[in-house]
């Protein structure tokens, strides 16, 4: 129970866990978010459930346009409400958070649910001292004075690994490299102890090692705090070593969930598998064309009938094109996927498909069924070697917590 937050104006808002013992933290349920736009609705998260456990880490992947941003701010009630409609319930805690007013939702923001944004350049404030934007959520939130704070938000830069707090806390975020401006988005997050953080894209555009660097620093920080995390990335790698659970999204939609290790070992969507085959690994030769799912995602506000992958898949049939597959389970009940023709040991069910072998995005540009994405497309799709492989294949039990 917790009953540690403050109005601006000075009066404590509760915020107990009601009805939350039973149920996970995070419980977000049949969520729609629509921009109406002058060509037409863009449908970005169209029907997303999901929960996160207290202390666990969800990963949220998916290609670029899938929804993954649209669906983070959705959660968190970032979502401007000009121009937007959006359905379902997010309940944090026990608590509703779509019905929460802008008044009760800014004293959640920090204190108990956080973000991390990708670019900490446009998430910082360019005209304030770096100790100035730790310490204004402490004395807000927590109520402390300006000394406590200063002395907290010190020790908040040293245990994100910034050198001479003293001294850098006087800092702006321009004199600060990009991994040490995250290192201060991530203290700024962690400042009030939140129970849930929600990470989208955190290390995206940072050098490889300094990539690394943070996303273990988030987790070991994790571990101490017992924080949930939801971690959001185009990039399975990432998420392979260091999620409990994975939702895989494509076209606003999940397309499949599971925990880490049985969505890596009984892969059922042909998406998923694609998206594994996109993770570029170590041991491939120097100079080796990067794989990329062949196609584009679709047009949100003409989603294809159907199957919304069926135009990129090769194992469509017609049924895939004329309706579509509901999110469902085949012997575990915690692993779901929406597909009509599932991947059982790495081969489809679909008629006259024998092969086990994948037919996505074959490196060198050979064999790549449909039409092929350009270069372009494939670099911004699959990012240089992720740190996380330390060597080919992925052991998804790698760095995981015992359940
Ligand atoms: N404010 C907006 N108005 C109209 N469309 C938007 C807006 N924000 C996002 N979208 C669209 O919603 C879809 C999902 O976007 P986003 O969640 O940012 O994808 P991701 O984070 O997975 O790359 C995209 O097609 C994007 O163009
Ligand atoms: S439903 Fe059909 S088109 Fe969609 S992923 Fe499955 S096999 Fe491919
Ligand atoms: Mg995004």
């Amino acid at each position: 129970m917790k009953a540690r937050l403050k109005r601006t104006g000075g009066d404590t808002l509760e915020f107990k866990d009601v009805g939350h013992r039973g149920e996970p933290l995070l419980v977000v349920d049949d969520l729609h978010t629509s921009f109406r736009t002058g060509r037409g609705t863009v449908r970005a998260v169209d029907g997303v459930s999901l929960t996160v456990d207290e202390g666990k880490t969800l990963g949220v992947v998916g290609e670029s346009g899938s929804g993954k941003t649209v669906l983070s701010r959705s959660i968190m009630g970032l979502l401007p409400p000009r121009d937007v409609i959006k359905s379902g319930t997010v309940r944090f805690a026990g608590h509703d958070l779509t019905a929460m007013d802008p008044v009760q939702l800014r004293q959640v923001w920090g204190a108990e649910l956080s973000m991390i944004f990708q670019d900490p350049m446009t998430a910082l404030n360019p005209v304030k001292r770096i100790g100035v934007q730790i310490t204004e959520s402490l004395r807000l939130h927590l109520g402390m004075d300006r000394s406590e704070a200063t002395a907290t938000a010190i020790e908040l830069l040293r245990s994100v690994g910034i050198p001479s707090p003293e001294q850098r806390i006087r800092w702006y975020p321009f004199q600060l490299s990009g991994g040490m401006r995250q290192r201060v988005m991530i203290a700024i997050a962690l400042a009030c102890s939140p129970r849930l953080v929600m990470a989208d894209e955190p290390t995206t555009g940072l050098d490889v090692t300094v990539q690394a660097q943070i996303l273990d620093l988030l987790a070991e920080l994790q571990r101490e705090r017992h924080m949930a995390v939801i971690l959001v990335t185009h990039d399975l790698g990432v998420v392979a070593t260091r999620a409990d659970d994975i939702v895989v999204m494509y076209a606003g939609r999940i397309v499949e969930q599971a925990p880490t290790k049985t969505l890596f070992k009984e892969t059922r969507m042909p998406y998923t598998q694609a998206l594994m085959d996109s993770i570029p690994r170590l041991s491939d030769p120097s100079g080796i064309r990067l794989h990329a799912i062949a196609g584009r995602p679709p047009d949100l506000i003409h989603p294809p009938k159907g199957c919304r992958f069926a135009p990129r898949c090769p194992y469509a049939q017609d049924k895939c094109h004329q309706s579509e597959p509901p999110l469902r389970t085949a012997g575990s009940p915690d692993h779901l996927f929406a597909c009509w023709f599932p991947l059982v040991n790495g081969v489809s069910t679909a008629p006259g498909m024998s092969s086990g072998s994948s037919v996505f995005g074959v490196s060198g540009g050979s064999g790549t069924p449909g039409e092929s994405a350009d270069a372009s497309t494939a670099s911004d799709q699959v990012p240089p070697a992720p740190w996380s492989l330390a060597d080919t294949p992925i052991d998804p039990d790698a760095g995981l917590e015992p359940s």
